[in-house]
């Protein structure tokens, strides 16, 4: 067979999809796949069918290509491809409707507000108090994103997430630890690997400190109580079955400090695949390569 790897795209994200993308093809290619490099940002999805490939590798983040659209053409293809469908896909990668429905599943998750003004953005301050975060509700890596404590903050926070998104979510700032907990497989079978916490430079996970820096620590494993690591990992399964997830993905929690209660931010359908990335070192950590994580994420693809 022959194996697209799907990266770039048209994304903020596309720089680090390119970095996602080119960690998996080398590890496929080391293992003696026929892989190849696809870009939809440069060449028509109907290309893949004209150049014989008949599987891909989804390493493409945020719209147009995490959010259900890539994968919608890929089944009207007929070309089978890792990680989540169309529905799931399209709605993990809305934070919005994502918190809905964990919300509605009882699932726990910072409260919220979605605004379309910078007054909006200043009365969500004044209900979900300071510190508050503002974000693009279909975006990744922390673009667009500002965490703000006054109503002055507010109109450049609203303004900045807007040119992402026309959609503007506040969300009530959860201070504590930073976790990361990955999922694979599909419906029973689904399970989570090991948690990571995550500590970066002065409390900042930003997408400078995601991807660039060397003082961001990681901690998998995570070092927190048995109990915490035992309940984090099964919320992620929840939240991951609750939206009709597969393949893979990586929820982020935030770890309360004042009660330890962990709360859900956002579930990624596709994930990180950098050298810095979360999913490969919690596979490492339960004793599994980069290179056998791509094989299987290549082998679990699907219509
Ligand atoms: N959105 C980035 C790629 C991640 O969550 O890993
Ligand atoms: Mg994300």
């Amino acid at each position: 067979g022959k194996v697209a790897v799907l990266m770039g795209g048209r994304s903020s994200e596309r720089e680090v999809s390119l970095m996602s993308g080119r960690g998996v093809l080398a590890a496929l290619q080391s293992r003696g796949v026929n892989a190849h490099a696809f870009d939809p940002a440069e060449q028509g999805l109907d290309q893949l069918k004209v150049q014989g490939f008949d599987r891909c590798f989804i390493a493409l983040h945020g719209r147009y290509g995490e959010d259900g659209t890539v994968q919608g053409a890929l089944e009207l293809l007929g070309i089978p491809y890792t990680g989540s469908g169309v529905m799931a896909s399209s709605i993990a990668m809305d934070k919005i409707m994502t918190k809905r429905i964990w919300r509605f599943e009882g699932l726990p998750t910072p409260d919220w507000r979605l605004v379309a003004s910078a007054e909006e953005t200043r009365a969500a301050l004044a209900v979900l108090g300071a510190p508050m975060i503002v974000k693009p509700a279909r975006d990744g890596s922390s673009i667009g994103l500002t965490k703000v404590t006054t109503a002055e903050e507010c109109a450049r926070a609203y303004e900045l997430a807007a040119r992402y998104d026309d959609e503007v979510l506040c969300e009530e700032f959860i201070a504590g630890d930073e976790t990361t907990c990955p999922v694979l497989g599909a419906e029973a079978g689904a399970h989570a690997l090991p948690v990571i916490r995550i500590v970066a430079p002065e409390g900042n996970y930003d997408y400078q400190n995601k991807y660039f820096t060397d003082t961001t620590q990681y901690h998998c494993p995570s070092g927190l109580p048995e109990a915490e690591e035992a309940e984090i990992r099964r919320i992620v399964v929840k939240a991951y079955r609750t939206l009709g997830c597969r393949g893979w993905a990586r929820a982020d929690i935030m770890i309360r400090a004042s009660d330890r209660k962990p709360f859900l931010l956002e579930i990624n359908t596709s994930p990180g695949m950098t050298g810095h990335s979360l999913v490969p070192m919690a596979a490492r950590a339960s004793g599994v390569s980069y290179e056998d994580l791509c094989l299987g994420l290549l082998g679990s693809a699907t219509l």
